[in-house]
């Protein structure tokens, strides 16, 4: 951390301008800075890009095997259709390669790793035209057997790298377990899911024989980059990519996906731009997917219910080559009490699409398992599961001892169970019907770690006081723009609009980009470090002082003068960069978000069928930023936990590793109806250790948990526990 950082962090420690609040920005759901454009379909998604000019379209011809090599590509047939210019093969076609960490681009080398891996990229004049000719490409294959079934464990190895490390052990669990009055001992299973972002990966790329363009839709820009500069073979300094409007990206656009490379390769065959967009069956067969998981969970407890000792074991699924693995256990680590502890991941290689980071890796997955096992551990003692969190709450990180920057996790509890009427719920399974339905209570908690990474923002005033922002940031819809647009107004003594935003362009300063609810936190912070940049700037002009100015409707106020900012620049602009880097803060602490989830559901006695009546979240995340847009993430994250609990699986067919339910009309997402009016309530909360702003990560926090609260009232309702995801109706009846 840079002496700048270190003072700013110490300062965050204090009141800062924040928390003055003088305009009132800061919290405030003001309405999104590019929402217009989008709901006027006018924002320029990656593919839409170069529109005015004479570009071609590449179309993916996907590997019809599973595991093996290709033998021979004949593109004799494809060729000779009208309006075909180029068919591109070979080693150059990469495989996905969207994982935070994953090498640069893959290259296959001829082998095909997963079914309807991309093999060849057949260009022509029209999307059409490639389409058509894309279906004649003949490829013949040499197919070895594949591994598909992560029950089979056929190949079981050491995972790589992962938002957490792979083993975490105190004390000596299995002795600690062996001597324990009560013991519980369960295994969860959770399917694959896909990540399903609304705007399919695509991307428009342009070289002029110096310099390759690429519009892609891509979280984390650093990262794309470096993987479509080595699948192309050019240094990085000759690559800008650009991505400033996302259509949702949940994990699987942390990197890029194979149109980028693919349409990188394409403009520079054939030498003019080259547009790739992924089919909705590209998008489910050829990016990335979360891995599937079995996970055992073992408790140990004195016989009055005071957790001793702790367990979870996580089996999960990579291809060759990949080492990311879902950390299911990634809570597990510090959320519940017990001396021996021991929470552990192993990686079974299957021959099925890679797996990577999706919305939550770990949370969204583990807390299926654990908050489901903590609900009936808690039955088992004739405890309330509100009381057996309550009992079982630890002091510090029950992992190495290290204090909680916040954790308010019983208030987020207590707070809910007050909203819901908890103490109304019904206390035997099945004992309250309303004609065909029984009606059940259920509750878990939440948590997301927190965390900061280091991210550049440059904020430019011109003479007549107007502030641009400019950072290699993304917006994938979260609300990024606005959030930066607010803290500068704020800071500034600007109204918002009198504040611009330009995001998501390599050639600006480099940011953390959107990944791991990080994003808020930290361009976040870089913006406010540059901002404090500014008014030094602003006051120096002045002779005032920066720490008592007060800046105010585009005025410096001090004394009794009221100075225009275009007075003060006298016709100059001024241009500042701000970093916010990661490292220690202010204090060695452990950070995560908590909350607390509480549904009512009633299941149908005729038909099993599962219908959510009410489903509330409380957060406690910090500092929010923008109380709307923390709203909406929580309530996106409610609604991932509905179809995670009810209908989401990516079934893998076990004989030949295709995915087969490769769409939206047969990958079950909750619509509408399976939606009931959601509620979700945000503490007043600071967490100065986390970041200057004092806020923690909001975007994954109120995923992590809420399937278990709905599979703990379908409990509730009907007394059938289910541990294989998803409860669909065969398994409850
Ligand atoms: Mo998130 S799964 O790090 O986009």
């Amino acid at each position: 951390m840079t002496d700048m950082n270190k003072h700013v962090m110490d300062e965050a420690i204090g009141e800062t301008r924040l928390d003055r609040n003088t305009q009132g920005l800061i919290g405030k759901g003001a309405p999104r800075y590019e929402g217009k454009l989008k709901v006027t379909g006018t924002a320029p998604y990656a593919y839409e890009r170069l529109a005015e000019q004479d570009v071609a379209y590449g179309f993916i011809v996907p590997a019809k095997i599973a595991r093996g090599t290709i033998t021979s590509i004949d593109t004799s047939r494809a060729e000779a259709v009208p309006g075909v210019l180029k068919i591109i093969t070979g080693d150059r076609i990469t495989r996905a390669a969207s994982q935070p960490g994953a090498p640069a681009a893959q290259t296959i080398d001829g082998q095909v790793f997963h079914y309807n891996q991309p093999v060849a990229l057949v260009i022509a004049d029209s999307f059409e035209t490639a389409r058509n000719a894309a279906g004649l490409v003949a490829v013949t294959y040499d197919e070895t057997a594949g591994r598909f079934d992560i029950a089979a464990r056929d190949t079981v190895r050491e995972p790589g790298s992962s938002p957490m490390e792979p083993n975490n052990k105190r004390g000596d669990f299995e002795h600690a377990f062996a001597q324990a009055e009560v013991t519980f001992d369960e295994t969860y299973t959770t399917p694959s899911y896909h990540a399903a972002a609304m705007e399919p990966h695509a991307s428009t790329a342009s070289w002029d024989g110096a310099t390759l363009e690429v519009w892609t839709s891509c979280q984390l820009l650093e990262s794309g980059i470096g993987q479509i500069a080595a699948g192309v073979g050019l240094d990085e300094d000759k690559v800008r990519v650009h991505s400033p409007y996302i259509g949702g990206g949940f994990g699987s656009k942390l990197g890029t996906s194979p149109d980028a490379v693919l349409a990188a390769l394409g403009t520079m065959a054939i030498g003019k731009p080259v547009k790739v967009a992924m089919t909705r069956q590209n998008v489910f067969q050829a990016t990335s997917r979360r891995g599937e998981t079995v996970q055992r969970v073992r408790f140990g407890a004195t016989k009055e219910g005071k957790i001793t000792c702790f367990a979870h074991e996580t089996d999960t699924t990579n291809s060759p080559g990949n080492g990311f693995f879902e950390p299911s256990g990634i809570s597990s680590v510090f959320l519940y009490a017990g001396k021996d502890r021991m929470i552990t991941h192993s990686l079974v290689e299957t021959d099925v699409l890679m797996t990577s980071a999706v919305r939550a890796p770990g949370e969204a997955t583990g807390m299926l398992a654990t908050e489901s096992a903590l609900d009936e551990f808690a039955e088992r003692f004739g405890i309330d599961p509100v009381e057996f969190r309550r009992m079982n709450e630890p002091e510090v990180n029950p992992m190495d001892d290290t204090p909680f920057s916040s954790r308010r996790l019983i208030e987020c509890i207590d707070e809910g169970a007050r909203r819901f009427g908890w103490s109304d719920r019904p206390t035997k399974p099945g004992s309250r019907r309303e004609g065909e339905w029984l009606i059940g209570y259920g509750m878990s908690s939440a948590s997301r770690l927190n965390q900061l990474q280091q991210s550049s923002a440059e904020i430019e005033m011109a003479p007549d006081g107007r502030a641009t922002i400019r950072t290699a940031m993304t917006d994938i819809g979260t609300g990024t723009y606005t959030i930066l647009q607010q803290i500068c107004a704020e800071m500034l003594g600007l109204p918002l609009d009198r504040v611009d935003v330009v995001l998501g362009d390599t050639d600006l300063p480099a940011s953390s980009g959107s990944g791991g609810s990080w994003g808020a936190n930290s361009a976040g912070s870089s913006v406010y470090v540059a901002s404090l940049a500014l008014i030094r700037e602003l006051a120096d002009r002045i002779d005032a002082d920066a720490e008592t100015l007060t800046l105010k409707d585009g005025h410096a106020i001090f004394g009794n003068r009221q100075i225009p900012f275009s007075e003060i620049l006298k016709g100059e602009t001024i241009s500042v960069t701000g970093t916010i880097e990661p490292g220690e803060t202010a204090d060695k602490t452990h950070q995560a978000s908590y909350g607390a989830h509480f549904c009512e559901v009633g299941v149908n006695v005729v038909t099993g069928e599962t219908r959510i009546r009410r489903l509330l979240t409380v957060g406690a995340a910090g500092r929010i930023l923008n109380e709307k847009t923390a709203t909406s993430q929580c309530y996106g994250g409610q609604i991932w936990g509905i179809g995670y609990a009810l209908e989401e699986d990516l079934v893998i067919d076990k004989r030949n590793g295709l995915i087969v339910n490769h769409d939206l009309a047969e990958y079950h997402v909750p619509v509408h109806a399976d939606v009931p009016a959601l509620e979700v309530v945000l503490l007043e909360d600071r967490d100065p250790h986390a970041s200057p702003l004092a806020g923690k990560g909001i975007g994954e926090l109120a995923i992590a948990g809420v399937g278990a609260s709905i599979t703990n009232a379908i409990y509730n309702a009907c007394g059938v526990r289910v541990r294989d995801y998803p409860a669909t109706l065969d398994k409850v009846l």
